[in-house]
């Protein structure tokens, strides 16, 4: 049995029309300036009216099978994470089984743990192929962001974004997946959430809600615990990581996680100026863009991490 789960394949999609903070200061009352200094961000993307999470889904798991030069019937497991899925049920990682035509009737389930999401589902990934239950797991964030936003509330309109990424694992004898963590703490429900629709609902309960700077306060420390934490699990010191893939949700956040790193920011990924937060999307949307320009080389250490609504968090350290 092989004991690792490897990164074989990656891809990306994020959709071509563009809003930028100034279309977004022509709505509410909010500056291009104010969204660049407390932010980081200067656009975003926006789906089109015919785009989902599973058609994002599907453009991004094609490049990510191509580049891992497999067929779609030899993947055992799909697993999508998303928080915008097209259907309730059946879960958007059957449409996208259905969409690559995957005729093998291997498993496929959605994880919700938003803007955590893509990390959990990595993480449950590397548990099917180090059991020996799977051999190639196909791991998607997409997330449809634009649909889910009141764009007359400034305070949620200005940060996120649309977009999809995707991962192929394939079991290995070499690493690989070093080491996933994954934490909830349900205590923080109403600092960030979004109403569901099964529940009746007035309309401005119909958006995505949020306390920013709470949220913010709390994601700060909780990340710097939890890089502390994957540090110590492997034996590591902060000098041997060479990659930082952090979740794109602020980047006065990312900023201080990578101080505490003391890793310089020409080492941590970042795509949040034009990208905002695409939520579970954003973190392998950025590992996919540092390993496609061939920032991140074989053999390097990269260090993943996420913080969302729950609150949700993990971190994932992989040797590329
Ligand atoms: O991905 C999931 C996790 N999500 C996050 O991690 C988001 C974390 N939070 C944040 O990124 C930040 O809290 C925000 C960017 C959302 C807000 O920044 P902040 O520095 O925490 O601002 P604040 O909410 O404390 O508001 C400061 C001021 C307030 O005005 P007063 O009360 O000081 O007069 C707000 O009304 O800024 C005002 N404000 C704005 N002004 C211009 C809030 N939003 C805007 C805006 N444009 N868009």
């Amino acid at each position: 049995m092989s004991r690792f789960a490897r990164i074989a394949g990656t891809g990306g999609y994020l959709p071509d029309r563009v809003r930028t903070n100034d279309d977004i200061a022509a709505q509410v009352d909010t500056s291009d300036e104010w969204i660049v200094e407390r932010t980081g961000i200067r656009s975003r993307r926006i789906a089109g009216p015919d785009e989902s999470a599973s058609s994002m889904a599907e453009i991004a798991s094609r490049q990510a099978i191509e580049a891992a030069g497999i067929a779609p019937d030899d993947i055992d497991l799909i697993i999508v994470a998303t928080s915008s899925p097209d259907r309730v049920f059946p879960s958007t990682a059957c449409l996208l089984q259905q969409r690559l035509n995957v005729r093998n009737c291997c498993p496929a389930f959605d994880v919700q743990a938003a803007c955590s999401g893509f990390i959990f589902a990595f993480s449950i990934a590397d548990q099917y192929i180090r059991s020996g239950n799977a051999r190639r797991v196909l791991v998607v964030g997409s997330e449809l962001n634009s649909r889910l936003v009141d764009w007359t509330d400034r305070a949620t309109c200005i940060l996120f974004g649309d977009g999809a990424g995707a991962v192929l694992l394939e079991a290995s004898d070499e690493p690989g997946v070093l080491s996933t963590h994954i934490n909830s703490d349900g205590q923080y429900r109403d600092l960030l959430y979004l109403p569901n629709a099964s529940v009746s609902l007035d309309d401005e309960k119909r958006f995505i809600q949020m306390q920013g700077n709470e949220v913010f306060k709390v994601a700060v420390n909780t990340l710097g615990k939890i890089v502390d934490d994957t540090l110590a699990a492997n034996h590591l010191n902060q000098s041997e990581i060479d990659w930082l893939v952090p979740h794109q949700a602020n980047i006065r956040i990312i900023m201080a996680t990578a101080k505490k790193l003391k890793m310089p920011m020409e080492r941590v990924v970042c795509t949040i100026e034009t990208q905002g937060n695409t939520s579970s999307a954003s973190v392998p949307l950025a590992l996919n863009e540092a390993i496609r320009d061939g920032r991140i080389q074989r053999g390097q250490t990269v260090l993943m991490e996420a913080f969302g609504s729950g609150f949700a968090w993990g971190s994932a350290l992989i040797r590329y």
